[in-house]
C-alpha cells in the first residue's frame, strides 16, 4: 500500500514518541477558539478530520502562553490558565482517537501583535513595520512594542514552562515552541529587532539566551522524556534579520540542551511571501535552510513550506534533507492528502494552489475562520458534506472552467448523470492564467479536475452549447459557467493594430514588441506585465486607481514587487488611457494633465464583462432549471467560481 511513497509512510520517532508516518500538520491559527482562548467543538471537529485524514503528527496552532501580551490574534487558542485544560484535553483526545499524535505550539507573538492590544512587548522598541504594505495592514496600527524588562522576561520564561506543563496535563504528547515568523523568540534572535545592551542582546549567544531559557524552563516542568520541539525561521528575509548561518548555530545549541526536534520554516509575518509562499515562489521554498540545519544536528528535522505534493515530500525524505514533512495549506485543500498518498492515488488529492485567497485574504486577514479556495467544506463540519441526491437527475454544465468542472464533479459525486460542454478545452481561464511559469500551480488544479471528471464518468462534449442544445428536453437542470470576456475600453484609436488584449498575449496569439504599455495594474495586468518584463521587455504600467495591484492578494503583491524591482518597468497610477495613437497612447491624470507614452504595443487588461446571454436565453425556456455560477455572474476569482459551483451542486 505504501509502495508509491515508502519514505513518507515509514514510522518515525521524536525522542521516545513514535509517529506512524512522516507527515506533520504544520500549526495554523484558524480563529476557531472562543474569545477567552478556550477550545470550541468546531475546533475539535476540524482537528479530528485532519487526524482522520492520515497525518502522523498534528501540531495544534499557536496557543498563547499567558494572559498578558502573548495573545495576538482574535479568538486565538489559549494555554494560559488551568481553565483551558478541559477543552484542550478533549482536543488532544480527539486527535489521538483518530490515530495521530497530538502536539501543541506554545506562542508569544511579541512584536507581531495583530490585535493591537497595547502595550505589545518585544525585545526592543522596534515595531512590525509594514510601510503600508503588509499582510496585516488592515489590522491595528503597528503598535510600537515596549522593551521587556529583565523581570518580565523571567516571567515569560516561567509562563512557557507552566504552559507546557498544562499541555502535558491536557494529554498533548509534545510541545513546540514557536520560534519563527516574527514572534517574541525571533524578536530576540534577530539583530534587526533586538537592540538590547544587556545579556539578552548583542552577540548571537546573548540573542538566543531567551529561547534557551524558555526550553530549559519547559524541560524542568515536563520531565526528561516529554518531546520538545522548536520551530525556527531558517531565514526570515527581514532587513538585518534572521539568517541561516545563525539558525544553524541556534539549532546546535538547542540539541545540546535537550530539544528533540527542529521544525524549519521561513519568512515572517512582514515577509509573508516567504512564510506562506504564493504560487510564484518555487516549491519547497525553505529546503536549503532545512538541509543546512539537518547537516549540523542529530535530532530529527521537519521541513515545511510549499511542499504541496507527495512526490516532492518523498524526494525530500529520500534525499535525507529532512526527517518529517509539514503541511499547512495542503491540508486545508485536502485533509485526506496523507491517506490518498498512502493509497497510491496522489491524483485524487485536491491540490493546494498556494493562492492564499481563501486562507489568508478572505480569512486570516479578515478575522474569519480559515476558508480554502479549493475545499469549500473546510471548517464547515458536516453541514456542507457531499451527500447523495434524493433522485438521479440529468444535469448539463456549460463551461469547463473551475466553476463548471467543480459543479460537474460534485453533481456526479451526488449521483447525477452529468454532461459538460466546453468549446475550447477543460480549464477555462485557468489555461490562460497559468501561461506564466510563476502561475504553474494552476495547471495542477486543471489536471486534478480532468482526472476526477474522467473517474466520475462525466461526459465531456467539446463543442459550444446553445439554447438549441437543450431544446430536446433531455435535461433536468443546466448550470451555466461560461465565464467572462475581456472588456475593451471605448476610447479613440482602440482598434489600431498595436492594441492587443492580455488574453491574446497569454494565448501567444499576439506577439508584442520590445516596449509595451500595459493598461491596468490589476492582477491580470500585473502578471502579464511581469511575464513580459521577465522576458526582457520594457514595460510601462498605467493604472487608473491610485493603488497598483489593488485586487492582488497581499502575499502576491510582496512577491511581485520584489520581482518587478529587478526588471525594467515604470508604474504610473492615477492615470487613465485616453486614446491610442500611432506609436503609443495618450494618458490623462485626475487633474486632466495629458501625457504621451510611446510603446510598440498597448496591452489591455482593464477587466472582464460577464457572458450573460446564454443564461438569459435559457431562462426563457421551459422544462429545466437554470443556474449560473462563477465569472458569468460577475468576473471574480477561482474561489468564487468553485464555491458557487459546490453550493449549487448541493442543491440539485
Ligand atoms: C490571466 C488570468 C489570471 C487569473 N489568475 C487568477 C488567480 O491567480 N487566482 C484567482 O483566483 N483567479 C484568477 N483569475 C480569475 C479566474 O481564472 C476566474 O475567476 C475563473 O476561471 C472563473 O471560472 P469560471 O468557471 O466561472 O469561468 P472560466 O474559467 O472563464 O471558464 C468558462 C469556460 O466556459 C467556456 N464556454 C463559454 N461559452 C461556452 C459555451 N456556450 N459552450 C461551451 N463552453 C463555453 C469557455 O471556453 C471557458 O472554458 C485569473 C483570470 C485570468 C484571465
Ligand atoms: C492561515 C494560516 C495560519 C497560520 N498559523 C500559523 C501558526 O499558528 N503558527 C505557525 O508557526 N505557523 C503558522 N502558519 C504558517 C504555516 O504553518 C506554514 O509554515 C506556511 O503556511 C507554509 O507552509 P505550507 O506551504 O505548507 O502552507 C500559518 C499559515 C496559514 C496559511
Amino acid at each position: 500500500m505504501d509502495a508509491m511513497f515508502p519514505k513518507l509512510f515509514e514510522r518515525g520517532k521524536i525522542g521516545r514518541l513514535e509517529i506512524k508516518n512522516r507527515v506533520v500538520k504544520a500549526p495554523t491559527y484558524g480563529a476557531l477558539s472562543n474569545i477567552d482562548g478556550s477550545v470550541t467543538d468546531r475546533m475539535i471537529r476540524y482537528y479530528e478530520e485532519v487526524a482522520r485524514g492520515g497525518t502522523g503528527l498534528v501540531i495544534v496552532e499557536s496557543a498563547s502562553i499567558d494572559n498578558k501580551a502573548s495573545k495576538a490574534a482574535p479568538c486565538q487558542l489559549g494555554i494560559s490558565s488551568i481553565e483551558h485544560i478541559p477543552g484542550l484535553a478533549a482536543l488532544a483526545q480527539g486527535i489521538c482517537d483518530q490515530g495521530a499524535r497530538a502536539a501543541l505550539q506554545l506562542t508569544h507573538f511579541g512584536r507581531d501583535n495583530f490585535l493591537g492590544i497595547t502595550p505589545a512587548k518585544s525585545a526592543s522598541r522596534i515595531p512590525m513595520s509594514m510601510g503600508g504594505l503588509g499582510p496585516f495592514a488592515t489590522f491595528a496600527d503597528e503598535p510600537v512594542p515596549q522593551e521587556l524588562t529583565i523581570e518580565e522576561i523571567q516571567d515569560i520564561v516561567k509562563a512557557f514552562g507552566d504552559a507546557a506543563q498544562r499541555a502535558q496535563t491536557a494529554g498533548f504528547e509534545m510541545v513546540e515552541v514557536h520560534g519563527a515568523h516574527g514572534g517574541l523568540v525571533t524578536n530576540f534572535l534577530s539583530p534587526g529587532t533586538n537592540r538590547r545592551n544587556d545579556m539578552y542582546g548583542g552577540s548571537l549567544q546573548n540573542r538566543m539566551r531567551f529561547l534557551v531559557e524558555v526550553v530549559r524552563s519547559i524541560r524542568k516542568k515536563v520531565g526528561p522524556d516529554f518531546p520538545i520541539g522548536v520551530r525556527l525561521s531558517g531565514n526570515d528575509y527581514e532587513p538585518n534579520g534572521v539568517v541561516i548561518e545563525d539558525t544553524v548555530e541556534v539549532a546546535k545549541v538547542l540539541e545540546s540542551i535537550g530539544v528533540d526536534i527542529i521544525h524549519v520554516s521561513g519568512g515572517s509575518h512582514i515577509r509573508g511571501n516567504h512564510l506562506a509562499s504564493p504560487m510564484s515562489v518555487p516549491a519547497g521554498h525553505h529546503i536549503r535552510e532545512v538541509e543546512a540545519v539537518k547537516r549540523v544536528v542529530h535530532i530529527p528535522v521537519i521541513a515545511s513550506g510549499s511542499i504541496t505534493t507527495p512526490q516532492l515530500a518523498e524526494e525530500i525524505l529520500e534525499s535525507g534533507k529532512a526527517d518529517f514533512i509539514a503541511l499547512a495549506r495542503p491540508l486545508f485543500a485536502d485533509p485526506y492528502w496523507p491517506q490518498k498518498a498512502r493509497e497510491g492515488r496522489p491524483e485524487d488529492i485536491t491540490p493546494c494552489i498556494r493562492c492564499n485567497d481563501g486562507c489568508q485574504d478572505r480569512s486570516n486577514l479578515r478575522y474569519r475562520p480559515t476558508q480554502c479556495t479549493v475545499n469549500v467544506a473546510l471548517n464547515k463540519g458536516d453541514t456542507l458534506a457531499i451527500t447523495p441526491a434524493d433522485r438521479q437527475r440529468n444535469v448539463a454544465v456549460v463551461g469547463g472552467g473551475p466553476g463548471g468542472m467543480e459543479a460537474a464533479r460534485v453533481c456526479a459525486l451526488r449521483g447525477h448523470k452529468v454532461t459538460l460542454y466546453e468549446k475550447r478545452s477543460l480549464g477555462g481561464a485557468l489555461i490562460d492564467a497559468s501561461a506564466p511559469e510563476f502561475k504553474a500551480d494552476l495547471k495542477r488544479l486543471i489536471d486534478y479536475y480532468v482526472t476526477q471528471l474522467k473517474k466520475l464518468k462525466v461526459e465531456v462534449i467539446q463543442k459550444e452549447a446553445t439554447v438549441d442544445t437543450f431544446k430536446k428536453g433531455n435535461v433536468d437542470a443546466v448550470i451555466v459557467a461560461v465565464g467572462g470576456t475581456p472588456l475593451i475600453p471605448d476610447v479613440p484609436g482602440i482598434d489600431r493594430p498595436i492594441v492587443v488584449t492580455a488574453m491574446d498575449v497569454l494565448r501567444k496569439k499576439s506577439p508584442v514588441g520590445q516596449k509595451v504599455l500595459v493598461v491596468g495594474g490589476n492582477m491580470v495586468g500585473t502578471e502579464v506585465g511581469l511575464w513580459l518584463a521577465e522576458q526582457g521587455k520594457e514595460v510601462i504600467f498605467v493604472e487608473m486607481l491610485d493603488e497598483f495591484m489593488a485586487n492582488v492578494g497581499i502575499f502576491d503583491q510582496l512577491e511581485y514587487h520584489e520581482r518587478l524591482a529587478k526588471q525594467k518597468v515604470a508604474i504610473h497610477t492615477g492615470k487613465r488611457l485616453e486614446s491610442v495613437i500611432d506609436k503609443g497612447a495618450i494618458v490623462v491624470d485626475k487633474f486632466g494633465r495629458r501625457q504621451e507614452m510611446m510603446a510598440d504595443n498597448i496591452v489591455l487588461a482593464v477587466g472582464f464583462i460577464p457572458l450573460t446571454s446564454l443564461r438569459e436565453k435559457l431562462e426563457k425556456e421551459k422544462g429545466f432549471e437554470v443556474y449560473a455560477i462563477g465569472d458569468c455572474v460577475s468576473p471574480r476569482r477561482i474561489f468564487d467560481a468553485i464555491h458557487e459551483a459546490y453550493l449549487t451542486a448541493r442543491k440539485l
